[in-house]
């Protein structure tokens, strides 16, 4: 079935945030940032902003009539900075102005005096300097300093990964509509309705059943929206609360890019030990997380990155501990993978250093430690299923002998052309690490002429959530999908919602949605038992019709609809559900905290021009594992922007921030995300069917998060490309690999300098 957004998608009538009609009277808001990244407030000069033209008011901390305070884990966000700043761009004055343009031209006149204070942005300083977001964690499984001698080989390093700007379409916004009696409406374009609806309260110190937080769906988010999206509704609805008027932000891209934090950048140690047969011993990981200057959602994060330490490997001995460091950058925050993913391109470092050091390729000792089902995680959860059949599967229906001997081939006829083939295996747990957030409700009515409405905490953002939760409700019911619809995420119809977040999405809430569905069609089928005289198992609703015992009967859809109504039988349910058998427990760091694993093999094959520098990535090749897949068109485009957008962390996307801690990369001219034309050439996605128990809604497992990470094969590809051409450099596991560092590993050691290459090319005749 197609996603069901994509004729409105292409008509340009889906409506995001900025689409929906504005209410007479509408104001508009935009956020005064701080200019430093660290230092104390002396004084903040906003009579001359008042004074121009079109300006309503300007909110300050002093304005706030709840709490100042926004943080979801840690209480450590204030909305506006009261007397210290702690990152540019954080928030330290709301400007309310009757247009967009009269707000911003406000903000200019806005003064503000600053005692700076140092500014630290690296995590490893900060670390030294013991500014710790929350106390470090440690995954341990076996004994790793007994195991070090048992080890033929141990090697050390350090792995470091960038942030990653989110880059939704749609920029960060909210718009709050004052409601009778000192109520709120605020549309907001957030993965996690609740979170901004009880920012918004906090902040205005309106309860919970005064604010409604309405979401129709996102132009994008990728985890930026799942804690950040906050702020900007707690303003709106903080100035509507103030003024009685509706009150609007849409930020701009630059003001987006500047004021919220991005993926977490990692710096690691790690230290790995294998015997002579090359299993991995035992494994060591100190992952020093760069937070930012609040908590936001990095503790969460943090924990991710040790859950995925050890990716699809099974390592007896294993010492993982992690630090989220505070610095003076904007609070980094969930970002699909949400810290996985810097996990795993530690142990991969960890692993090529070895294949490297010992003259192998890195395939060999990845596949020789591949996990096996009744393998111990180092938290504690056994695996019931497996990384080997995937790889195994790609390895042969790929035929990578071939591959190899014609990349063989292409390097030995080619010098100014190398390629590189990585292989990336990932095993990806699914479930809110926190057990808490595993709930998920859904509310679904049929009404009297046979239409079916469902709404639940799923927030559309373009992963297709709504198209697979109606394909439940037409399932269950055996009706035609047209006759369902899927309603926006509201907290007054649905309560608490967990965010959309963790690839859980479509299970927690498709399985509420079928729990809502069967107990309607229970009801529905005994309203036919009692009116055809036969027993209930005998009963069936087939595409719209009633059989009895397999046999047709004059009975439809709308007819047994229409007849329970009449008996007064409820026609609407509200469904409850939580994830049986996860737990976890954190003194211990063990328990059960993933309702399953996803796995899966990629196969990145790259092309590097070993003049320029630049690469393109002739193809991606992945056996993943579906379980079995409810819609194959949408997990195939999860999967394919998944591995383009894993591919541009790893090798284009390049944040910058200078030790002032301003962000240079705060346009698209100087961060630079994956076009068409950086999209690989090919790729092949191949589907492992495992049918073995999973609790994915209808077997389908998730799919949002787990293909991002074949995109960190892209990484190893290039690096084997480059060796390919300068066997000697000695390349530091750093990513992004952008042209300019693979150009500077090219000519590594080889007598070359970059600028005397770049006047040799530049004499060649074209
Ligand atoms: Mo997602 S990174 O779990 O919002």
């Amino acid at each position: 079935m197609k996603n069901i957004d994509s004729i409105t998608h292409i008509k340009g009538e889906s409506v995001y945030l900025d689409d929906i009609p504005l209410v007479k009277g509408t104001l508009f808001g935009a956020a005064f940032g701080s200019p430093i990244a660290h230092g104390v407030i002396r004084n903040l000069d906003i009579d001359d902003a008042l004074q121009q033209p079109g300006v309503v008011k300007i909110l300050t901390y002093k304005d706030i009539t709840g709490i100042n305070q926004i943080g979801g884990i840690v209480p450590d966000e204030p909305l506006l900075a009261e007397h210290h700043v702690h990152f540019i761009g954080m928030p330290v004055a709301f400007v309310v102005a009757e247009t967009y343009d009269a707000a911003r031209a406000a903000i200019k006149k806005i003064k503000i005096d600053i005692d700076p204070l140092p500014v630290i942005t690296d995590p490893r300083e900060a670390k030294e300097k013991n500014e710790l977001i929350v106390p470090p964690r440690t995954f341990v499984l076996g004994d790793v300093d007994e195991a070090w001698s048992k080890c033929s080989y141990v090697f050390e390093g350090i792995a470091e990964t960038n942030g990653q700007e989110h880059l939704y379409i749609e920029t960060q916004g909210a718009y709050a509509i004052p409601q009778e009696n000192a109520s709120i409406k605020i549309y907001s374009s957030t993965q996690s309705p609740r979170a901004t609806q009880q920012a918004s309260c906090k902040v205005t110190g309106l309860s919970m059943h005064q604010v409604e937080v309405e979401v129709i769906r996102l132009g994008g988010a990728f985890g930026g929206k799942e804690d950040q999206a906050n702020a900007w509704a707690a303003m709106c609805a903080l100035a509507s609360h103030l003024l009685k008027k509706p009150v609007k932000y849409s930020l701009h891209r630059m003001e987006d890019m500047v004021m919220t934090g991005k993926r977490h950048p990692y710096s690691s140690d790690f230290k790995i030990g294998l015997d002579s047969d090359l299993k991995i011993v035992a494994y060591e990981a100190t992952f020093y997380q760069n937070a930012g200057a609040a908590a936001d959602l990095s503790p969460a994060v943090l924990e991710r990155t040790l859950f995925h330490c050890t990716n699809s490997y099974y390592i007896p001995n294993v010492n993982a501990k992690a630090y989220s460091c505070r610095t003076h950058l904007p609070p980094n925050t969930a970002f699909r993978g949400f810290g996985g993913p810097q996990g795993m391109f530690v142990i991969e470092a960890a692993i090529a250093k070895a294949a490297e050091s010992l003259g192998m390729d890195a395939s060999v000792i990845q596949k020789k430690n591949l996990n096996q089902t009744g393998d111990e995680f180092p938290y504690g959860q056994i695996a019931v299923s497996e990384a080997k059949p995937c790889w195994e599967r790609a390895e042969r229906i790929y035929d990578v002998a071939t591959l190899r001997k014609e990349i063989e081939n292409f390097n030995a006829e080619n010098s100014l052309y190398k390629k590189g083939l990585a292989f990336m295996p990932v095993c990806f747990g699914i479930s809110f690490t926190n057990t808490m957030m595993n709930q998920a409700r859904a509310l679904v009515h049929v009404y009297t002429d046979g239409s079916v409405s469902v709404t639940t905490g799923a927030v559309e953002m373009g992963q297709g959530v709504n198209t697979k939760i109606l394909q439940v409700a037409a399932q269950v019911f055996s009706i035609q999908p047209g006759k369902v619809r899927i309603q926006s995420t509201s907290t007054h119809k649905i309560a608490n919602t967990s965010p959309s977040a963790a690839s859980s999405t479509a299970d927690l809430n498709g399985i509420a949605t079928m729990m809502a569905c069967t107990a309607i069609k229970e009801r529905l089928l005994k309203v036919a038992s009692e009116a055809l005289n036969e027993d209930v198992s005998s009963i069936e609703i087939k595409n719209e019709k009633l059989y009895v015992n397999g046999v047709d009967t004059d009975w439809d859809w709308q007819r047994l609809v229409m007849a329970a109504f009449l008996k007064r039988v409820s026609l609407s349910e509200h469904a409850h559900y939580a994830t049986p058998e996860i737990h976890y427990d954190k003194l211990k760091e063990k328990g059960h905290p993933f309702a399953y694993h996803v796995y899966g093999t990629g196969i990145i094959i790259v092309t590097v021009d070993c003049l320029r520098g630049t690469y393109e990535f002739d193809a991606v090749k992945v056996v993943h594992d579906f379980g079995c897949s409810m819609n194959t068109a949408i997990d195939l485009g999860q999967i394919e922007g998944g591995i383009v957008q894993g591919i541009g962390w790893m090798t284009m996307e390049e944040i910058v921030y200078d030790k002032e801690g301003k962000l240079r990369s705060n346009s698209l001219s100087t961060y630079k995300v994956p076009d068409i034309y950086s999209v690989p050439k090919i790729i092949d996605i191949d589907s492992l069917e495992s049918n073995t128990d999973n609790l994915a809604i209808f077997r389908s497992k998730a799919v949002g998060e787990p293909p991002l990470m074949y995109g960190i094969g892209a990484y190893f590809a290039l690096r084997n490309a480059i060796k390919a051409f300068n066997p000697s450099a000695q390349i530091s596991f750093s990513a992004p690999m952008t042209p300019e560092k693979v150009l500077l590993s090219l000519y590594q050691k080889k007598g070359i300098s970059i600028h005397e290459q770049t006047i040799k090319y530049m004499a060649i005749p074209s």
